[in-house]
């Protein structure tokens, strides 16, 4: 670490008075941003302009001269503690501050840790960094070419950019699907990189207390146990052991798996607050965030579909190519390096399956996290439903008619797919035929044969889609060896009242609201009455966290289970106070009373208050219980969604005219904050499938790197959402419930990208790749002679 000699002047003077008062010290219950310790220090970053080089020299001489820089950290500071490199959750590894080469460009190079904020970024503007350009390779087909560039130097015996090859299913018995197949159709299909650009970029306040040798770290993470066990996995040799580290994520501005994984700007806070002994906070700008951050997607598929002359689905293929930037950082379950993609036989019974996954390293930053999906379903999705819709337009039957014809049945559930899943309930057909009531579907195909001959570009696209959530029972699913159960701990008060904490972290999807209500539901005591709390590691028992909508089916699920525990205790309780055996109480939320006398009955509340006062002798004192638990299957949410878009014939753009969204999410536990789910998740499915992409130029220059050119659609673009329900209650859930984050944004593109190219099929368009943008639209147009 480069430190400065001058004597410290001061800071700049540009700081912002309501925060740099150390009187202001707000921890739990704001964001990372609003936490301000005395003597705090700032953080900034130095990135690289380069996609690929050797760093030849890096100089701070000019960066040390500023009033109020204390320090430029290098990858070589970390080196000499071993802490330059990082694992991932993939069990890759990541440089926290490079030694040698970057592998992307807006990749960490160094860091200034200044008095201010402004301090600081004057700092990295003036530290000077010597690059010597590298060849760069983007493509990632162009990666695994014989002779490609190989990027990971750093892995000794490492001969290409090849990270694994994975299958799945049975690869003989489809392939003789596909020669017996009357009907086959192949298609192509690019997923392209894009980014959750949640309101609240990344961003921490690490405080190192050699008082009480205790390490706290304010951060926005979705899974603040889990970061708790990788940094003391990662710095335990250095004296950062897990009792000696607290993780506090405090309200989150939108996670949607971005704030998963370890971003190097975390260790190097800590590192610097370690070294320094003082607080050190660290935040992202929307550059930053957006360039440099874990990105979704990026998947290069070949998928083929093999059918019967009469409509029935036999088989599906695919071989997919996935960008996973320069490191293997997703948040897959280990066992799955593809995340849940094998769910890519979706709502149809199909006999074979198999499918292949080859992960290719390139010039971009780590790729794969589970964007407001579960671990690459959102690929799966998009691949059945465009395929299938491929399938019926081929044989010219309906696709609503083709899905339905196709789908797995209601009384095949328990259904186990052709890739091993099994299927806990599902209503499919159900599901479609109230969306096709809603939109009235008939009148629209009519109405669409009549522009047409007017020569008028209308769509309708369907995407019924199941979903795979709930991650996941411990015999397959662990991240890093943590088997991913989840837990709920209630402790109830003397006077009734209660505190549950969960192993989970809401970042906006109203935790607090709908767990107190399933206690509230289970144990009668009012919602008002209960205090929920999540995402401190020193009060909330461990958790795999919240993302790929795990919480109601894991979390959930824990909350049910720990309340029934404590109604175990709460009946024998009631029975010594009522003089009744505990078999002779009934129980209805909030009392229980004696079988036959209703009168003869005791509240919630008073064996609350007699579990502290009067409890049985031999009895513990107490009324609380914890529950870790472990799912036994996943969930399997299901939709059906139809949309109408017009396109206009000039510019190429499509005008989204309805959207009818019909999900099946199992017991509802909250309608209101369900809908909410729906209507913000439709938009996350809306923005990718017309507006954002992240590519990179031949040279690795990010193109979408802000909001001037990722289009992140406003309220203005967004179209409303018709919204719906059907309720097919999950079998193994104890509330039957399944989750619902996430369907809407896995389910919506398909939709859109079938209405698009049901539009232009008589054009003989059968695939537009997305994000649909007017110029690719327009080109189509254009090639067939049909632009105005
Ligand atoms: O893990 P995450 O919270 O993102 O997803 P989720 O479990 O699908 O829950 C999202 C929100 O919807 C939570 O507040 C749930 O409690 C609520 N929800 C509900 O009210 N009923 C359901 N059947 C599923 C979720």
């Amino acid at each position: 670490m480069a430190l400065r000699t001058t004597p410290e002047v001061g800071g700049m003077g540009h700081s912002i008075k309501r925060k740099e008062d150390p009187r202001f010290i707000r921890g739990k219950g704001t964001y990372v941003d609003d936490v301000v310790l005395p003597d705090m220090l700032y953080l900034d970053i130095v990135r690289s302009p380069f996609a690929h080089a050797k760093i030849k020299k890096i100089d701070s001489t000019k960066a040390l001269a500023i009033p109020g820089v204390l320090a430029v950290i290098t990858g070589q500071d970390l080196a000499k503690y071993n802490l330059h490199w990082m694992p991932t959750l993939m069990s890759d590894t990541q440089m926290v501050l490079p030694v040698e080469k970057v592998m992307y460009q807006a990749q960490e190079v160094a860091a200034v840790l200044a008095t201010t904020r402004y301090g600081a970024a004057d700092g990295v503007a003036a530290v000077e960094v010597e690059y010597e350009p590298l060849p760069v390779v983007v493509d990632p087909k162009k990666a695994l070419e014989p002779g490609a560039p190989v990027l990971r130097t750093d892995k000794k015996d490492k001969k290409d950019n090849h990270i694994w090859h994975w299958e799945w299913g049975n690869r003989a018995e489809t392939d003789r699907a596909f020669t017996e197949a009357d009907v086959t159709v192949k298609q192509d299909i690019y997923i392209p990189r894009i980014h959750v650009a949640s309101i609240e970029t990344c961003g921490c306040v690490a405080h190192w207390d050699k008082v009480q040798d205790k390490l706290t770290v304010w951060m926005t993470t979705q899974a603040p146990h889990a970061i708790r066990t990788v940094f003391a996995l990662v710095a335990g040799h250095v004296g950062l052991e897990e009792h000696k580290i607290r993780i506090i994520s405090p309200d989150i501005g939108g996670g949607f798996g971005g704030k998963v994984p370890v971003y190097p700007g975390y260790v190097i806070a800590v590192a610097a607050s370690v070294l320094t002994g003082k607080p050190v906070k660290w935040i992202e700008d929307r550059m930053e965030n957006l360039q440099a951050d874990s990105f979704a997607r990026d998947y290069h598929i070949t998928a083929e579909l093999a059918a019967k002359k009469d409509g029935t689905l036999t088989a599906l293929r695919i071989k997919t190519l996935a960008d996973h930037g320069y490191t293997d950082a997703a948040a897959n379950p280990s066992k799955f390096p593809a995340g849940l993609f094998h769910v890519c036989t979706g709502s149809y019974d199909l006999k074979a399956a198999h499918v292949e996954v080859d992960g290719a390293y390139t010039n971009k930053p780590p790729g794969g996290i589970a964007y407001r999906c579960s671990f690459r379903v959102t690929e799966a999705v998009h691949t059945i439903e465009r395929m299938t819709d491929l399938m019926a337009h081929q044989l010219g039957m309906d696709p609503a008619e083709f899905r339905i014809k196709n789908f797995i049945k209601p009384e095949q559930f328990p259904y186990k797919s052709a890739l091993g899943w099994e299927y806990d309930s599902g209503n499919y057909a159900g599901a479609l035929r109230k969306a096709m009531d809603t939109i009235g579907y008939a009148d629209l195909r009519r109405e669409q044969v009549e522009k047409r001959q007017r020569g008028e570009l209308m769509g309708i696209g369907i995407s019924s889609f199941t979903e795979i959530v709930g991650a996941g029972p411990s015999k397959h699913f662990d991240i890093l060896g943590l088997k991913m159960f989840d837990s709920c701990e209630i402790r109830i008060h003397p006077t009734g009242k209660a505190i549950a904490r969960f192993g989970t972290k809401s970042q906006g999807q109203g935790h607090e609201t709908t767990y107190a209500q399933i206690l509230a539901e289970e144990l009668g005591i009012p919602a008002k009455d209960i205090k929920v709390e999540e995402g401190d590691t020193d009060t909330a028992p461990y958790g795999l966290g919240t993302y790929a909508s795990r919480s109601t089916p894991v979390a959930g699920a824990a909350a049910a289970v720990a309340s029934r525990k404590i109604l175990d205790k709460a009946r024998k309780i009631a029975a010594h106070l009522l003089e009744a055996a505990p078999e002779d109480l009934v129980y209805e939320p909030g009392k229980f009373s004696v079988k036959g006398a209703p009168d003869r009955a005791k509240t919630i509340q008073d064996i609350a208050f007699a579990a502290y006062t009067n409890h049985p002798q031999g009895m513990e004192a107490g009324l609380e219980a914890v529950s870790y638990y472990d799912p036994p299957n996943l969930t399997y949410p299901f939709g059906s969604y139809i949309c109408v878009v017009d396109i206009d014939k000039g510019t190429g753009e499509v005008k989204v005219r309805r959207f009818v969204a019909i999900d099946d999410c199992g017991n509802i536990i909250n309608p209101m904050i369900v809908q909410g789910q729906v209507h913000g998740g439709l938009s996350m499915g809306f923005a990718p499938a017309l507006y954002e992409e992240i590519s990179y130029d031949e040279i690795g220059n990010v193109q979408g790197g802000s909001f001037i050119d990722y289009l992140v659609p406003t309220a203005v673009e967004t179209p409303k959402w018709e919204t719906g329900h059907t309720i097919t209650p999950s079998p193994h859930h104890p509330l039957g419930a399944k989750g619902v984050g996430e369907s809407a944004t896995v389910g919506a593109p398909a939709a859109i990208a079938n209405a698009v190219v049901d539009a232009l099929w008589h054009l003989g368009v059968r695939h537009v790749d997305i994000p649909i943008t007017p110029p690719k639209i327009w080109r189509l147009l254009r090639d067939n002679g049909v632009t105005e």
